[in-house]
């Protein structure tokens, strides 16, 4: 009974210029490792759920990317968006579709950009939530032990416990600096990772009780999913839906949120930060991967292509990137100002 669900149609603009609209970062091999963000995602659940069981949701654009990459799915495996619309609706479309053919489901909703590095000690976690998710109507995330005030993630207060499955008490997605601050210095609350586990029946009531605008939309196409009209429903439907996240939409309000704690080795490759943290560094605390000359180079990142020398001098702190046909020098510290970047280059073309 167990599905995956992974959500690969974001866009990572943060990660830009390596990720770009046309191909995000989930489609490149971030890592250096031969497999691409989403195939390792997919492989890391090889021995949760058998390969048919996995759909992915994506936008229509990246239907070509992901068959590529994916060669075993089958066309119902990969659900189409027509638009953007954040991870509510993607999260509402699957789970419905997949609760059309096996009301009795137990899903993992993940995201395609994270990586794991303890592939068991994540295998043991899930395992744990499917097992806890079968039984009861409840809604599971996985927590990571935060290291800083960071506000790009959603923060959980759990009820402490021996259960492995513990309840959660608050949950606040994305707050602002001084919040996050209090959150991690109090030390009650851990990052959500943003891999949720939850039988189909579980998450249908969620949505209905917190969000019963998606939940009547995503129910009205029962008869759709799996024949030729799902397509036609969906095109149509998205044009309605509200675009906000399934933090924002269902686990912020909903009262039956568990928790799994767990070092996993969890890293959400968000920025140029998170990839440099993540990677091996060399004698002077660099990290990387092109042709390089580098004199006098500290603590920074360069991820350039192979077939172009890069020869830098005196900098301490940088992220040098050039992917297809942009070339990114920027501070390390300031990374922040790679989303203007992004926004004053799409004024350019
Ligand atoms: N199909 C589809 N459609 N996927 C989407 C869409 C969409 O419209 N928008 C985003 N995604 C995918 C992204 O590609 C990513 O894999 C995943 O959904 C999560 O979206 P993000 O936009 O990366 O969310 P976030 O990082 O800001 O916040 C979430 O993740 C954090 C941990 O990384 C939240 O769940 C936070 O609470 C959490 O801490
Ligand atoms: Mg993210």
């Amino acid at each position: 009974n167990n599905y995956v669900v992974i959500m690969a149609g974001g866009v990572g603009t943060r990660f830009w210029p390596f990720s770009r609209t046309n191909n995000p970062k989930q489609f490149h091999d971030v890592l250096g490792t031969g497999r691409t963000l989403l195939q390792q995602t997919a492989d890391r659940f090889e021995d949760i759920c058998p390969k048919e069981n996995i759909y992915i949701v994506t936008s229509s654009d990246y239907i070509g990317l992901i068959k590529e990459q994916l060669p075993f799915l089958s066309d119902s495996q990969i659900l189409a968006e027509p638009s953007r619309r954040n991870t509510a609706p993607c999260v509402a479309y699957a789970c419905y579709k997949i609760a059309t053919q096996n009301p009795e489901a137990n899903v993992v909703v993940a995201p395609a950009d994270h990586i794991i590095l303890k592939e068991k000690e994540f295998e043991k976690r899930i395992n744990l939530a499917l097992e806890a998710s079968a039984k009861d109507d409840i809604l599971v995330t996985l927590g990571i032990t935060p290291t800083r005030p960071d506000t790009g993630y959603g923060y959980i207060q759990y009820e402490k416990s021996n259960d492995d499955v513990k309840k959660v008490k608050t949950f606040r997605e994305k707050p602002n600096l001084e919040l996050a601050k209090l959150f991690v210095t109090s030390g009650e609350y851990v990052w959500n990772a943003g891999i949720f586990i939850w039988n189909a029946q579980a998450i249908k009531k969620a949505f209905a009780t917190n969000s019963p605008k998606l939940h009547d939309i995503f129910c009205a196409g029962e008869s759709a999913y799996f024949t030729e009209k799902e397509g036609d429903f969906i095109n149509e439907v998205y044009q309605t839906c509200e675009s906000i996240s399934i933090d924002y939409a269902v686990m912020e309000k909903a009262d039956n949120v568990h928790i799994v704690l767990g070092d996993i080795g969890w890293s959400d490759l968000g920025t140029w930060k998170s990839l440099y943290e993540v990677s091996e560094k060399d004698e002077n605390e660099n990290v990387i991967d092109g042709s390089t000359m580098l004199y006098g180079v500290t603590n920074s990142i360069i991820k350039t292509p192979k077939d172009r020398l890069v020869v830098v001098q005196g900098l301490d702190g940088y992220i040098i990137a050039e992917y297809d046909n942009v070339l990114m020098i920027c501070e390390k510290e300031q990374e922040q100002f790679v989303k203007n970047f992004v926004a004053d280059a799409g004024k350019k073309d």
